[in-house]
């Protein structure tokens, strides 16, 4: 596996830093509004292998650093049964959305959705068993400083989910496979253990997620 360097715009799924990318980083306003719902209905399959890949279990603490639209909040937390689902976005607009797409479970405090970005996260040390991040990572222009702040907020033996679907013009298989190994390379450089790389074809171009442990 070769090295990608972890270096600001080095994932090979960085988008350009406009246009309409620019909605996908940062949801604004009506059109912002209307991107996440169409994520809440395009993302599902991708969703749904991701969530598979962490294992829910009932009573598990879950963060979700960049949720959108919050349909994976409300899919966490119907398997956390008996445990608590936190979530941050720094987009106001998904903080709304996706707080109307959990309202009842915000009402039983079994959900808490906060406006924050991940490099300053608003909970407590040690806090979750599981974080979750999907199609986010490549707009963190400080990764490592992303990395050291989860891994503060993440219990020892906790896992991290970083899931990554290339969504640049003309991406391909090529594409999807460099950035898994940027992925690894970044789970490794920040002191993460057992990292593995799981890569799932989900058109238009295959989707990778790495997990890893905190020690
Ligand atoms: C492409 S969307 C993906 C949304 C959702 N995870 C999904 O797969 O449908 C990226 C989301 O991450 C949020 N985001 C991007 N960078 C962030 C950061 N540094 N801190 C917090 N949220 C961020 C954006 O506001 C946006 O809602």
């Amino acid at each position: 596996m070769s090295q990608i360097p972890i270096a600001p715009g080095s994932c090979p799924a960085t988008c350009p830093p406009s246009g309409i990318f620019q909605q996908f980083r940062q949801p604004t306003g009506w059109m912002g509004w209307g991107i996440g719902q169409l994520m809440a209905l395009k993302n599902r399959s991708r969703s749904e292998w991701v969530i598979d890949l962490i294992q829910v279990q009932p009573e598990d603490r879950i963060l979700e650093v960049g949720f959108g639209s919050g349909a994976d909040i409300r899919r966490a937390s119907a398997l956390a049964t008996h445990g608590f689902v936190a979530g941050i976005d720094h987009s106001a607009v998904m903080v709304q959305q996706a707080r109307n797409r959990n309202a009842k479970a915000i009402q039983a405090q079994r959900v808490d959705l906060q406006c924050a970005a991940a490099d300053a996260i608003p909970y407590a040390d040690a806090n979750f068993d599981k974080i979750f991040a999907i199609n986010v990572a490549h707009f963190w222009t400080q990764p490592l400083e992303v990395l050291a702040e989860l891994r503060r907020v993440l219990k020892p033996g906790g896992l991290i989910a970083l899931a990554i679907q290339p969504r640049t013009p003309n991406a391909t298989e090529e594409t999807s496979q460099q950035t898994g190994e940027f992925l690894v390379n970044l789970l490794n450089t920040a002191d993460f253990e057992q990292v593995r790389l799981h890569t799932q074809f989900i058109p238009p171009v295959s989707v990778v997620c790495v997990l890893g442990i905190k020690n």
